[in-house]
């Protein structure tokens, strides 16, 4: 019999890298590789990095620093990183001299080309290297073995103009290059032919989809044409840039029923000078008129957020109108994280940066007023009927089945594996602060 190769595949960072990992997958089913869940049984290991954050490029350093052992036992391992680290100018060096016995380095804009990569290191048992600078347009028909039968990440976008002070992602991912429609459409219809009920269209900035093409189609012309495609129940979106989100997209958030009554909506801080030295272009003000109109338009709308505490310069006073913001918008739930210097970014070279113990104490605070709010919220929905897609089985409680209402809540209720993938009625019984707790209808 012939040995089936494996390969070990783990994903850091954002729902883009998870989408790439899909793709990354189907490209290595198509070379007859087979798929492991453990790094000692696999003949190539590969991680896909994120480099939003410090923390998890230090656990790849940590990780793949660990794998020389295997490698020294097993020689004809090949070990692999790809994706936002590797694309990184200033890190690429770095990895190259710190992990000596990785064999592959791959960016962001060439995950197709990894067929050809792999057979150059088995030709010529030599490291291979291959970075390109730019993303050109997006590369359309690649496989994709998708995580899921169900509900189904669909990337619009790539990149990002934006060039929050803090971000890397514009440096990475390069400038925003849109698919067309007919591209996005084709994937949504034969995901809706093998069963998806459920689309999440993906870019870093969803908002200004299209932008860049020759066409007449904007987001929200793109969400009425994803709404006609029949067996797509749900449809979902993210991220979307607060400056970006026109009227005529929240009037079709309330319009077509298919598209979710959730928004997220990254704020990252309350206080305007916060906001402008993060060159994110929005005032408080703005952001709360936007949620006003939101709620107005699709009433009962859930809202989600990301939150940053300690950029460079944020006083107490900055800090306090983050808190204000979050108890006037009343996110549903929110993503919280601590300032980051990234090489490369405007951010990384501005006075006063914030000391740790205080960065982590203003997250302490801002957690605990979301928790507050998140319950307070999920309290008011005890009584309440909801639409769930049963996604699998509760991890804490074989007996019980976890899923997801179109507001985004996790909720937890008994019944049978039988269920998941199917859209179920529930009612919600018991509020938490990140899910409630109901029974089938
Ligand atoms: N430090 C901390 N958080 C960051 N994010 C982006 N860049 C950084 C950074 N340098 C957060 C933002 C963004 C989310 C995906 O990650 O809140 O919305
Ligand atoms: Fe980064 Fe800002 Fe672009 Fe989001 S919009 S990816 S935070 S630069």
């Amino acid at each position: 019999m012939v040995h089936k190769r494996l390969a070990f595949i783990r994903t850091f960072g954002c729902q883009m890298n998870e989408r790439d990992t899909e793709t990354i997958r189907g490209l290595l089913q198509q070379e007859g590789y087979g798929f492991t869940d453990h790094p000692e049984d696999a003949d190539l290991i590969l991680y896909n990095t994120c480099c939003v954050r410090e923390n998890p490029e230090r656990k790849v350093y940590g990780q793949v620093g660990q794998l020389q052992e295997l490698k020294a036992k097993k020689p004809e391992l090949i070990i692999g990183i790809c994706g936002c680290m590797p694309q990184q100018q200033e890190e690429l060096p770095i990895l190259l001299e710190r992990l000596p016995h990785v064999d592959l380095f791959f960016g962001t804009h060439n995950i197709h080309r990894l067929p050809e990569l792999l057979h150059r290191i088995y030709a010529t048992g030599e490291r291979v290297v291959e970075i390109l600078d730019d993303g050109g347009e997006p590369v359309e028909g690649l496989p994709a073995l998708r995580n899921n039968d169900f509900k189904a990440f669909v990337t619009i976008m790539h990149g990002c103009n934006n060039f929050c002070s803090y971000c890397i992602v514009p440096y990475v991912r390069g400038r925003e290059r849109s698919r067309t429609p007919e591209a996005i459409l084709e994937e949504i219809r034969s995901l809706a032919d093998r069963g998806v009920k459920e689309v999440t269209l993906l870019g870093q900035n969803v908002n200004s989809y299209g932008k860049d093409l020759k066409l007449d189609v904007d987001f929200a012309d793109l969400l009425e044409l994803i709404n006609e495609v029949p067996g797509i129940r749900r449809i979902r979106f993210t991220t979307s840039h607060p400056k970006d989100i026109s009227d005529k997209l929240i009037r079709q958030l309330g319009r077509l029923e298919k598209v979710c009554e959730h928004l997220h909506l990254p704020v990252q801080a309350g206080s305007n000078n916060v906001l402008k030295a993060m060159n994110r272009r929005y005032t408080r003000e703005y952001y709360l008129e936007i949620v006003e109109k939101v709620r107005q338009e699709v009433p009962g709308i859930s809202l989600t957020t990301d939150i940053m505490v300690g950029f460079p310069g944020e006083s107490d006073a900055d800090f306090a109108d983050t808190l204000s913001l979050v108890e006037k918008a009343k996110f549903d739930s929110a993503f919280t994280f601590i300032y980051s210097p990234r090489k490369g970014t405007p951010a990384t070279e501005m006075p006063d940066q914030v000391p740790e113990e205080v960065k982590k104490e203003r997250i302490y605070q801002l957690i605990e007023l979301q928790n507050k709010v998140s319950l307070e919220l999920n309290q008011a929905l005890v009584g309440t009927q909801v639409e769930v897609l049963v996604e699998g089985v509760s991890k804490s409680d074989s007996q019980m089945l976890t899923g997801k209402t179109r507001t985004a809540k996790t909720v937890v209720f008994p019944g049978n594996q039988g269920l998941i993938g199917e859209l179920v009625k529930v009612k919600i019984t018991e509020a938490q602060t990140w899910s409630v707790v109901g029974e089938l209808i």
